[in-house]
């Protein structure tokens, strides 16, 4: 991991944009910048990973009593596989255990071998499937990591 080079901090107002190109660089189907920006309401949980002042990746989650949702986790292509999205997900699993979060869920396309190896490494146990949740006939995984 190459942790130095990199500042972790909550996702604001000027992040947006950069986090809408990361977004639209990364996801066959990416969320809108209005969407990113109405999940800077404080019932989010939100974090940016800057490197030069830029942003190199964001991690949105949606916080509901005492379960975390891990709604998108996203890193630039040019910043990849130097552990920025493991760090994101650090970052996010240390809040949750200062705020009584036991359970952290979320989504996953069964064909994004990046992410589904991301989540596991993470310690994420898929639960469930729902067939044909995507186009195309791509199903959708759930998966949870339990917090002591
Ligand atoms: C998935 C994603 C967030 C990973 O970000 P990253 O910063 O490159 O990930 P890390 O460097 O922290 O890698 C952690 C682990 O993820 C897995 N992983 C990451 N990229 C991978 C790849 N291209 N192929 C296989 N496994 C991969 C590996 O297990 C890796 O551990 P390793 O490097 O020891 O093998 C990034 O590829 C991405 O933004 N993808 C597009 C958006 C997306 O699909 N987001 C998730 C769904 S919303």
């Amino acid at each position: 991991m190459t942790s130095q080079l990199y500042d972790i901090k909550q996702m604001s107002v000027e992040h947006c944009a950069q986090v809408y190109a990361i977004e639209q660089a990364s996801q066959a189907h990416p969320w809108s910048e209005a969407l990113i920006k109405s999940c800077l309401h404080p019932r989010y949980f939100n974090l940016v990973c800057l490197g030069n002042n830029q942003v190199a990746g964001f991690l949105i989650a949606d916080m509901v009593v005492d379960e975390l949702s891990l709604l998108n986790i996203c890193v630039a292509p040019h910043a990849r596989r130097q552990g920025i999205a493991q760090q994101l997900h650090q970052y996010m699993i240390n809040f949750a255990k200062q705020n009584q979060v036991h359970k952290v869920w979320l989504e996953v396309r069964s064909d994004n071998t990046e992410a589904f190896n991301l989540y596991q490494k993470l310690g994420y146990q898929p639960i469930s499937i729902r067939k044909n949740y995507y186009a195309a006939g791509v199903d959708a995984l759930n998966m949870q990591l339990m917090l002591k």
